[in-house]
């Protein structure tokens, strides 16, 4: 049987248990809450749209841990957010304590599991499940690339006023203001964005990508984004749970690559049933890769302030 957790049943949490729902993607679904009765209310509510919904799954909402036994995949969305002004880092230490004692569960239930970390700051909390899980790299990752990119995708999009579908681009770096969008690498339909657009425009556009998660925090005032949140999510579950072996910018575990050692940060990687399957390194300009520096070392600081 084929069964995906997803811990926190909050708006991130519960959109993707949603998503995936419809997705059928696994036939059961465990959405865990440490707050009694939240992800069973939600999963019993869900769980009757399949009455009217063309999905069939079963949906299991709990407080209880051992309810994730044996699940293939676990996704980690538990944690405070930010509230308007915050940054991501901002929520190092309190999220680091949750995602402890979340990471110690699923070492007890669900000991072959593949995870995906999506609670903030994403690069440093992945890293953290990593070491307290003590799980092979390519079986601990954090979703944010997909999303930055999403984002970026969109807003030229809408700029050229075509499909969001035919704009294909990659980020790299770390899930903050050091993000890497790489224009060298971002088509229309195959064509180079730079074709097709001012230099002060793709910037302007980047720029807007890079803080697009802080543009949702300012409209919300209480929490953040979370539909486009757990699309990536789904879309880097799926490409696990179904073998696609999609390249998708994940934060992953770097050992050398780019340059770059002993910590998570975003790049393309083969996403397939054991997970971070190869790490692409793309040939960088010396600025995109001192840019990528620059985000490493941002993350490397917080890794050892978490250490401190
Ligand atoms: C965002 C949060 C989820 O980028 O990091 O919206």
């Amino acid at each position: 049987m084929k069964k995906i957790s997803i811990i926190g049943a909050g708006n991130v949490g519960a959109t993707t248990a949603l998503f995936a729902a419809q997705k059928e993607l696994t036939d059961e679904i465990v959405l865990v809450d440490v707050l009694p009765g939240l992800a069973e209310g939600k999963a019993l509510d869900m769980a009757q749209t399949t009455a009217i919904e063309d999905f069939e799954v079963n949906l299991i909402g709990t407080s209880d841990y051992s309810k994730i036994h044996n699940s293939q995949l676990v996704i980690i969305t538990a944690g405070l957010t930010r509230k308007p002004g915050m940054s991501r880092e901002d929520l190092l230490r309190q999220n680091a304590s949750i995602i402890e004692e979340i990471t110690r569960n699923i070492v007890k239930y669900a000991p072959e599991a593949i995870i995906i970390v999506v609670t903030n700051p994403v690069d440093v909390m992945t890293y953290h499940c990593w070491k307290v899980s003590g799980f092979p790299a390519k079986r601990v990752l954090g979703q944010a690339g997909v999303l930055d990119t999403a984002r970026f995708c969109y807003f030229i999009a809408q700029e050229l006023g075509i499909s969001t579908k035919n704009i294909s681009s990659i980020i790299l770096g770390g899930h903050g203001d050091s993000m890497v969008p790489l224009l060298r690498y971002t088509t229309v339909s195959g064509i180079p964005l730079t074709e097709l657009m001012e230099e002060d425009t793709i910037n302007r556009l980047a720029q807007r990508a890079r803080n697009g998660g802080g543009e949702i925090v300012e409209l919300l005032k209480t929490g953040s984004a979370f539909y486009t949140p757990a699309s990536a999510t789904i879309q880097m579950a799926e490409s696990i749970l179904k073998d696609k072996k999609q390249i998708l910018p994940c934060s992953v575990y770097l050992e050398g690559q780019y340059g770059i050692s002993d910590i998570y940060i975003g790049a393309p990687v083969r996403l397939g049933a054991n997970g971070v399957e190869e790490i692409i390194e793309l040939k960088l300009t010396e600025s995109e890769l001192a840019w990528l520096h620059t985000s490493a070392e941002i993350y490397k600081q917080n890794i050892d302030n978490l250490k401190a």
